[in-house]
């Protein structure tokens, strides 16, 4: 079974702040730094530091030697990345001194998916391969289509949502990993609980990963509900927390690992990334994610 993610590639430009800045304030920082980003590029580079062996497709522009460079050296396959004459995606965030993040995008090169492209990608997968997906390249319902088609099994981070992904079928997802604002989105209801029923219920196939930031995770399948607190930790930055979780968790299943210790282990390695600084430089591997066992303690 080959894991597939196709998504997105940023330059994350990261400006530390006091506070995140309000309408109509201006604030000034004196530091600014470029990481590697994106939500696919996060998420392909967690399951390749997982240690598990990830195809990422997509387009990068003509600036984005940092991103190459990054998938290769986390032993991310980019046989399926495409060059484009396009500037980079590229995302602003503002990192509060509380380790809060707010953040803006420019697609640029994520926005240039085509048709062409990915019949060609989807060319070299088949029947039972996963694909990840998120929401920040152009063409989701089209892959989508095509890989149902296909028999490929699809596990969708809705994230960042948008009017976009209220035309996908949900029927054709697998798993879904999404916080509670893109759960409230997805199902109007808003709360935690409403929100899990109202998939399971909709969307019997489902196997969801509903995360409530501080407040942990819950598993839910037709047949289960599991809950997960978080791991406590000193909070410098939250961004990629998120993807370090998908991609970890992504990891495990293809694995074959229980949903219990997925879980557990995805929340583990999310702690880890929220005690570092930026994107993808705070993703651990599968090594310091057993370490962090040693240290880090879920909270009761
Ligand atoms: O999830 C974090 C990511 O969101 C950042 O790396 C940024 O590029 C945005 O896509």
């Amino acid at each position: 079974m080959k894991i597939l993610n196709f998504g997105s590639c940023n330059i994350d430009y990261v400006y530390n702040i006091e506070h995140i800045v309000k309408p109509g304030e201006t604030e000034t920082t004196d530091k600014l730094e470029v990481f590697p980003g994106g939500k696919g590029l996060n998420q392909s580079v967690a399951i390749a530091r997982a240690g598990t062996k990830v195809y990422h497709a997509g387009c990068i522009g003509s600036d984005a030697e940092i991103l190459l460079d990054t998938f290769k050296t986390s032993g991310v396959d980019t046989s399926y990345i495409k060059q484009v004459d396009a500037k980079n995606g590229h995302a602003i965030i503002q990192v509060s001194s509380q380790g809060e993040n707010s953040i803006f995008l420019h697609p640029g090169s994520n926005h240039m998916i085509t048709n062409d492209f990915t019949d060609e990608v989807l060319g070299g997968f088949e029947k039972d391969d996963i694909i990840l997906l998120q929401n920040e390249i152009n063409n989701i319902d089209y892959i989508v289509d095509k890989v149902w088609k296909k028999g490929m099994i699809i596990a969708l981070n809705p994230s960042p949502f948008n009017e976009k992904l209220k035309n996908l079928d949900f029927n054709k997802i697998t798993y879904l990993i999404l916080n509670e604002i893109e759960g409230c989105e997805i199902t109007g209801e808003s709360s935690a609980e409403q929100i899990l029923l109202n998939l399971k219920n909709s969307y019997p196939q489902l196997k969801v990963v509903l995360t409530l930031g501080e407040k942990g995770c819950v598993y839910m399948d037709k047949n289960s509900q599991y809950y997960q607190p978080i791991f406590k930790t000193e909070v410098v930055d939250t961004t990629a927390a998120g993807d370090t979780f998908t991609g970890y968790f992504i990891s495990e299943i293809s694995k074959g690992t229980q949903y219990k210790d997925a879980i557990k282990i995805a929340s583990c390695a999310s702690a880890v990334t929220v005690s570092g600084k930026g994107a993808a430089p705070s993703i651990p591997t599968e090594e310091e994610v057993r370490k962090a066992f040693n240290y880090l303690r879920e909270e009761q």
